[in-house]
């Protein structure tokens, strides 16, 4: 029989609006764009890398298996909860990760969606991406989601070779990727696919012949992962051999070089995109936007005129749906301290190719410039940065010793 686990969030989790309201230490003149993340947190199977919060949707699972409905009253259940800290406020994007959000029908997308309009104000021109996976799909599902309102597509492809893609535990095989990515394209007006490098047993060679075919693909927008071995999981308990370092730097050179002549500009760390194809909403995240997350597990950062607070929801699906319809889908809910707001701004607008403007800093953080300058003129000491007096962005070698680089702004 299962055992029924009741937790109950304590009451100091749930704080009212005058709470946020109050004066602080940050002095924020406007606040910025706000972004909507949505939390599914099901997969058919937990790939043996994978420290995202995402679990099995039982064996043998479909997606009768994922309870579609009552998760859908938890999320609107835990975004009318949270209205209050973003009244009146304009969502620019909306960002549909997880998990495998595929796993949903077309139809619950749909629901999904109309329900997120009913109540909260979207820019006309909201970006409203869904992350799908290949071999979640039969024909016209993607269509189907375009359909439902879903702008941008961001397919998990991760190689489109099959030994490299058994190693990594994935559900589907190369034809079922090329498939997903034809699809995605014809469906939509803009796409994005996930690829990994430096994977068990890869060679240069290989890394080719997967550009070769993703490229093939023309996608307007390329994210690429070194695979990274978490703590927790599989890969970290039976470690595979992966290429060594410097074939990994190489590869990432490589990358970058292929993608440049394909005509795709490398704008942030991990993402290569045709003009006109950036991702807003990772944008936002990297500028130090707002961003609402609702769902498992799912991560906010809000600001207000006086501080910036960052809170959790429970992350196990159970627990979020019974807490969430509750009324109470808060588990963690911060103020961010005024020493460590610096490194958490520099941590993300260091990401981007372009840097930062000045004002932007300002402008976000509620924070004087000065806050950062001894960090700065460290950073152009070393040679990791180039600055005038308007911007900052990093320079080639501050973008290859970006956590160096980064560190240098820590509390
Ligand atoms: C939220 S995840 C999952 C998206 C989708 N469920 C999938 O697996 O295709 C987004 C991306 O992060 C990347 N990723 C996940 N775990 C990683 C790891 N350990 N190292 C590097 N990249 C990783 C993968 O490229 C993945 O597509
Ligand atoms: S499908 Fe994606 S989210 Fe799910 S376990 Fe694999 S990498 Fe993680």
């Amino acid at each position: 029989m299962a055992i029924e686990i009741k937790l109950v969030a304590p009451q100091a989790v749930q704080k009212d609006i005058q709470h946020y309201m109050r004066p602080g230490v940050l002095q924020l003149q406007s606040l910025p764009p706000l972004s909507l993340y949505v939390h599914l947190p099901w997969c058919l199977k937990k790939c043996p890398y994978c420290d995202f919060n995402s679990h099995e949707a039982g064996k043998g699972a479909s997606a009768m298996e994922v309870p579609e409905q009552r998760y859908i009253d938890a999320l609107i259940a835990d975004l009318e909860g949270a209205l209050p800290l973003v009244w009146g406020r304009t969502i620019h994007s909306i960002f549909i990760g997880g998990g495998t959000p595929s796993l949903f029908s077309p139809q619950s997308i749909d629901r999904l969606l109309g329900d997120i309009r009913a109540r909260l104000r979207l820019e006309a021109d909201c970006e409203i991406t869904l992350e799908a996976n290949p071999g979640t799909f039969e024909k016209d599902r993607f269509k189907a989601f375009r359909g439902a309102g879903v702008t941008r597509l961001s397919v998990g492809v991760q190689s489109f070779n099959d030994a490299h893609l058994k190693a990594l535990g994935r559900v589907h095989d190369r034809e079922q990727a090329i498939a997903a990515v034809e699809e995605a394209a014809a469906s939509f007006e803009t796409f994005n696919l996930d690829l990994m490098y430096a994977l068990p047993g890869q060679t240069m060679p290989d890394l080719d012949k997967d550009l070769d075919v993703a490229l093939s693909l023309k996608p307007p927008h390329i994210s690429i992962y070194h695979l990274t071995i978490e703590p927790n999981t599989y890969f970290a308990k039976f470690p595979p051999q992966i290429p060594e370092d410097d074939t990994a730097y190489e590869m990432l050179d490589r990358i970058t070089e292929r993608t440049g002549a394909a005509g795709m500009q490398r704008y942030e760390v991990s993402a290569y995109a045709k003009p006109g194809h950036r991702c807003w909403h990772n944008l936002n995240y990297w500028q130090f936007g707002d961003y609402l997350g609702i769902g498992a597990g799912a991560h906010s950062k809000l600001s207000f005129a006086h501080r910036v607070v960052r809170q959790v929801r429970f992350r196990e699906p159970k627990l979020y749906m019974d807490n969430a319809l509750a009324g109470h889908a808060l588990a963690q809910d911060d103020e961010v301290k005024r020493k460590d707001i610096p490194f958490e701004y520099m941590l993300n607008a260091l990401r981007l190719r372009e840097g930062f403007k000045l004002m932007d800093f300002t402008e976000r953080t509620g924070l004087p410039i000065t806050a950062i300058k001894t960090g700065l003129d460290q950073a152009q000491a070393k040679g990791l940065i180039e600055r005038d007096a308007a911007t900052v962005k990093p320079t080639e070698r501050g973008f290859d010793f970006l956590s160096d680089l980064q560190s240098l702004f820590l509390a």
